[in-house]
């Protein structure tokens, strides 16, 4: 093998020794770099005759063309195998099994306010909905509450450190009867002209409300539907009938019993409590109260915008986390509002 075949060789035995692309180019630069052997050959090269230099001349070209096809060859296969790695690193495993996805569903508490807003749509109820953070006039005082009353209290009510354009304190509505005055009012005029033939004054306003209360059948926040009825012939027989109805729709069962218990409200004149009984199942034959109505006071229906003498009806207020309660047979009030996935998935 001659000097020009071993340096040839040489190339090749060092390039397939790098194994990465920076110990390739220290490879290169001791063959074809500034002070490279092929480098240094052609320098020698000033010595030789004439005719030397054309054939060693072509011959150590040659050499240095070789020398580079190896070099190309080598980075093609070290940029190759680096791509191969880094593919390697990265692998997806496409054959683990899928984590799932699970489909949420409406809360029980949803649900039944819902239902309420169904059932009572189908009695001809408009179903409204109104500010959480109320004024203290529509939440007391339009609705007949004295200046006294032990409901208007720190201890009760969570009052808000601002007021509305008017100076009015603010308070988190405590009920949703302030709904019956703000709605009454906003209907009032039109009722009053009859313009598109209205009869009567009918909704319901389901929403939250809050009171300075917790425990197992309490939490601060709960949630009330409050409804209203007014016309020129409203009665307690009206009243009667729509509660039957309603309660016997929701809990799907024309055997329940309903009891009007003389009661006091200061929005109502007279006022009963409402108290369910079931004839079967575990509650059966037990007296439950699940809400407050009345006859609205003629104070309140002054509030209202309307003239007293003329206008007459009822009101009630109730409480579907209870009415929840009742239909799922939850006994802690505290589990629809704790975020429990083990209790709310039940109900999907
Ligand atoms: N607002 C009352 C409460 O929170 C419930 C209530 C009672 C509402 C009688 C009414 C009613 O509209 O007529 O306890």
């Amino acid at each position: 093998m001659n000097d020009l075949e071993q340096i040839v060789a040489g190339a090749a035995a060092d390039f397939a020794a790098a194994l990465t692309p920076a110990q390739l180019e220290d490879a290169k630069a001791r063959f074809t770099g500034k002070t490279g052997l092929v480098t240094e050959l052609l320098k020698g090269m000033a010595k030789l005759s004439p005719e030397e230099k054309k054939t060693r001349g072509a011959a150590i070209n040659e050499t240095k063309q070789r020398i580079e096809a190896l070099l190309g060859e080598r980075r093609r296969a070290l940029a190759e195998a680096e791509l191969q790695a880094q593919l390697k690193a990265e692998a997806l495993d496409v054959t683990l099994p899928g984590r799932g996805r699970s489909l949420g569903g409406l809360h029980p508490v949803s649900r039944t306010l819902e239902r309420i807003e169904q059932i009572f749509g189908s009695m001809g109820f408009d179903v409204a909905d109104g500010p959480e953070i109320e004024t203290d006039w529509h939440s007391f005082t339009a609705l007949n509450n004295p200046e006294n009353h032990p409901a208007r209290s720190m201890q009760d009510t969570f009052y808000v450190d601002m007021q509305d354009e008017a100076g009015r304190p603010l308070c988190l509505r405590p009920h949703t009867s302030p709904m019956q005055v703000r709605y009454a009012r906003q209907h009032a005029a039109r009722y009053a002209a009859n313009l598109d033939g209205m009869p009567e004054i009918r909704v319901i306003a389901p929403g939250r409300t809050y009171r300075v209360d917790s425990d197992a059948t309490h939490s601060p926040m709960f949630h009330q539907c409050e409804g209203l009825w007014i016309g020129e012939n409203v009665s307690f027989k009206d009243l009667k009938a729509v509660f039957t109805d309603f309660f016997r729709t929701f809990f799907e069962t024309d055997e329940l019993e309903l009891r009007f218990r003389p009661s006091f409200f200061p929005f109502t004149e007279p006022s009963a409590e409402v108290d369910i009984a079931f004839a079967s199942g575990p509650l059966k034959g037990r007296w439950l109260e699940v809400a407050g109505s009345g006859q609205v006071h003629p104070n309140v229906v002054r509030n209202y915008g309307l003239d007293p003498e003329k206008y007459i009806g009822f009101a009630f207020g109730m409480g579907p986390d209870r009415l929840t309660m009742l239909r799922y047979g939850v006994n802690d009030l505290r589990l629809f509002f704790e975020g429990d996935l083990r209790f709310l998935s039940q109900f999907k």
